[in-house]
């Protein structure tokens, strides 16, 4: 049977409020994302494994993967009845695109056993709309990264909805996830609804900056774009000692900091090996709260969603 991994991603890449993502793989060669595998079945099944699937809803309309299906199967009139196993591997509301990680093995599965009705276009669309339903609002942020790989930019043109940005190899993302839950819901529920005309000019600033500085090479210009006016003033009240993690990882060697989509996981930015392992040790020892809490040092996930062996260990 064939198995449809989705890897984790960093919504909003710390510079670009719900219009840039990345999709992530950690260095050490396991996975980081939730699978899918499908099979024809008389009645609809679900069947939830994985490491967090305990934390998954009871009843079963409420599951994503029935969510996905059900728009899947009535948007192409589908007669049939599946058998979906979902492997829930990344922690619920933890801020690294685990309901898009779901959404986007669970499309992508369906798509490909059905044989590929759907273009790409139209497939992401589908899943920004499932994770507009389950995140309280429209973002393409995690499920455009998932889905298709790498650094990407939300268009959101009628052509297209999301756009590859060149971004640097050499850079490491250390991410760590305290082991609490944080609903995207309730963070996105505390921004303002309106900004003033400075924080909307420094904004474009420092996202032009940034993709500005990704095409031309200047690294340093880059990583000093990544500057969050929008979200992190306020989100970071609910993270614990914020601004005490931003100075101690800037004083290891970190570039960049901040917060990985809606919290409560943070990710830092590094240029080199030695020193993304001195601040993945401060993150496992300063910031994971819970044992089932972790840190991982990754590299950007070119790839996105795609098939995988049947081997469970390649997960983390
Ligand atoms: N862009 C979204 C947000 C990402 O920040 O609310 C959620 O993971």
């Amino acid at each position: 049977m064939t198995k449809i991994y989705a890897p984790a991603s960093i919504g909003n890449l710390g510079v670009g409020f719900d219009i840039l993502g990345a999709a992530i793989t950690p260095i050490n060669n396991k996975l980081l994302g939730d699978c899918v595998s499908i099979k024809l079945s008389k009645k609809f099944k679900l069947t939830n494994i994985g490491k967090f699937s305990s934390e998954l809803p009871k009843l079963y309309k409420n599951n994503i993967a029935w969510k996905s299906w059900s728009i899947f199967s009535k948007k192409l009139k589908i007669k049939k009845n599946v058998h979906i196993t979902l492997e829930k591997n990344l922690p619920i509301s933890s801020g690294l695109g685990s309901s898009a990680s779901s959404i986007v093995s669970t499309l992508t599965a369906l798509n490909i056993f059905f044989k590929n009705p759907l273009k790409k276009n139209k497939l992401l669309y589908l899943m920004g709309k499932i994770e507009k339903e389950i995140s309280g609002g429209k973002h393409y942020d995690n499920v455009a990264p998932s889905y298709l790989g790498g650094v990407r930019l939300i268009i959101e043109n009628e052509k297209k909805i999301s756009q590859k940005i060149k971004y640097f190899k050499n850079w490491y993302w250390i991410i760590a996830w305290p082991g609490i839950k944080l609903s995207t819901i309730i963070s996105r529920s505390i921004l303002p609804k309106k900004y003033s005309r400075k924080i909307c000019i420094q904004h474009s600033k420092y996202i032009s900056c940034f993709i500005h500085a990704s095409y031309t090479n200047q690294e340093n210009l880059a990583s000093s774009s990544i500057k969050d006016v929008l979200a992190e003033p306020y989100r970071k009240k609910l993270i614990k000692n914020f601004s005490q993690h931003k100075k101690r990882v800037q004083k290891l060697g970190s570039i960049a900091f901040g917060i990985s989509g809606s919290g409560p996981t943070i990710f830092s930015i590094c240029k080199n090996k030695k020193i993304a392992k001195k601040i993945k040790k401060y993150f496992l020892e300063k910031y994971i709260q819970t044992k089932n809490g972790f840190s991982h040092i990754c590299k950007i996930d070119s790839v996105g969603s795609r098939k995988i062996g049947n081997n469970f260990n390649e997960i983390i």
